[in-house]
């Protein structure tokens, strides 16, 4: 393969399309934003493999990143009624999220204020008509006020100012419920840049879990969140014949993009990998077709004019059409079939696709600097005028377990075991290498560089004072 060397880095791409091409060429335009593009090169030194596997990087992150960044715990859905709660875990710490009045939600420390005990001991929904330390129990109301404190006698010392409830920042975004546990924090909206503009296109909060899986993965947060964020692997990793002609957009510090399209092909699939692994392209529009019969539609002939891309969105506008009650006449191909992945620093991705349409949380996994807690949410549009059904518990899936065991979790499982099945190898990659650190493309990769740059200034001292 050879090189242009009148770009400079990070200007050269793949050949074939552009998804720009794709996406003017699509029968339904897709709403303004996924028309935009943005990137600037970050720079091409290497990522020290000791971010992912040194325990006194992850303790820095302990301290400095996660007790400073907001980040989703939940879904609205699951705090509908006044007493619901919600316990997330992160790292060492938990937070529970209250519906505390019809109005408002609030969150909290889950730790007595007394000495020190969590409060409601497992992660995920409850209720509580009010809190109560298992201890010596002491109780709180909804809203974190002392309620009652046993033998009030022998504690003179303690108030309402010094004693209620720890409070911790909480906003809702997209019908996430975000918490920040710094009190000086900076409010959410300040982190989300361009997601509430886009996302007015693509209400997330008139979604419904559809699916939530959690599985434990072994390798840091990080290398899990880096193996969904670029589209390079696809080849390799997935068999597909697409993958390099994917747009990567880095809106700000906080917020990068990749728009992956579906039904189409990457010329360099035959160039740069062995050409008997791959259908050769071009890719007839049948062969397209039969390609794109993964995702559970008719394959056949595609008619003179037509193309594989426009008739599986037609497809599928009619499928998910009656399956969900909702008119999807209207919708873009881009929309209804590509694979477009929203990143929020530091480990949350959002999907607006209706095909594709997921909801990610990569964490570390207690205080172990080699494995990691993926969730994934399948997020299905509500009709109008539908109210959010309760939704599913997750189904909880261990480092061994296969995502084909998830009952309906369909085409997507063999997929995820693929993304998630190399991450074993690469921890123990890390401890070995000579080299410094990992590697990254200019262009396909900026979106992991974005992350590193970001997360060096969480960790440096001016940021998390300010
Ligand atoms: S530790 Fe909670 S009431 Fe004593
Ligand atoms: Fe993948």
């Amino acid at each position: 393969m050879t090189q242009d060397n009148t770009l400079s880095p990070g200007q050269a791409r793949a050949p074939g399309p552009s998804v720009a091409d794709t996406l003017n060429a699509d029968r339904q335009p897709p709403p303004s934003p996924l028309l935009k593009s943005q990137y600037d090169f970050l720079g091409d030194e290497d990522i020290p493999f000791e971010r992912y596997t040194c325990s006194e990087f992850f303790q820095k992150e302990m301290q400095l990143l996660w007790p400073k960044a907001w980040q989703w715990a939940c879904r609205e859905e699951h705090v509908p009624d006044v007493g619901d709660t919600y316990v997330y875990d992160i790292g060492p710490y938990s937070i529970i999220i209250v519906r505390s009045s019809s109005e408002k939600i609030d969150a909290f420390l889950n730790s007595c204020t007394h000495r020190g005990t969590r409060i409601l001991a497992a992660e995920g929904s409850g209720y509580s008509p009010a809190f109560t330390c298992p201890f010596h129990g002491w109780s709180w109301e909804l809203d974190g006020a002392i309620r009652n404190i046993p033998g009030r006698w022998d504690f003179p010392h303690v108030s309402e100012e010094s004693h209620a409830l720890q409070k911790v920042n909480c906003e809702c975004w997209g019908g996430f419920i975000f918490i920040n546990m710094d009190p000086h924090a900076k409010p959410l909206a300040d982190y989300l840049d361009v997601l509430p503009e886009h996302f007015q296109h693509f209400p997330l909060e008139r979604r419904r879990i559809k699916l939530h899986v959690q599985k434990t993965l072994p390798a840091n947060w990080k290398a899990a969140q880096e193996a969904f964020m670029e589209a390079y692997h696809n080849f390799e990793t997935h068999d597909s014949p697409n993958g390099g002609n994917t747009q990567y957009d880095i809106f700000g510090k906080y917020v990068s993009r990749f728009i992956h399209n579906i039904g189409n092909y990457s010329p360099e699939s035959l160039a740069d990998y062995h050409g008997e692994k791959f259908r050769k392209p071009p890719m007839t529009e049948d062969e397209l077709l039969a390609f794109l019969g993964v995702y559970g539609l008719d394959s056949g002939t595609v008619p003179e004019g037509e193309t594989a891309r426009a008739l599986v969105a037609q497809e599928l506008r009619k499928y998910f059409g009656k399956l969900l009650g909702v008119d999807f006449a209207q919708v873009s191909e881009c929309l209804m079939l590509d694979s477009i992945e929203y990143h929020l620093f530091p480990n949350m991705f959002f999907f607006p696709g209706i095909n594709i349409p997921m909801a990610y949380r990569f964490r570390p996994n207690g205080e172990d600097v080699d494995s990691s807690i993926f969730d994934l949410l399948i997020l299905e549009p509500l009709a109008e005028g539908v109210g959010h059904p309760e939704p599913p518990d997750p189904v909880v899936l261990d480092v061994d377990q296969s995502y084909t065991e998830v009952e309906g979790i369909s085409w997507l499982g063999p997929v995820y075991d693929e993304d998630t099945g190399n991450l074993a190898m690469q921890t123990k990659g890390f401890k070995t290498s000579r080299k410094h650190g990992l590697t990254l493309g200019n262009y396909q990769e900026a979106r992991i560089r974005r992350v590193h740059l970001t997360l060096k200034e969480f960790l440096s001292h001016e940021n998390s004072l300010d």
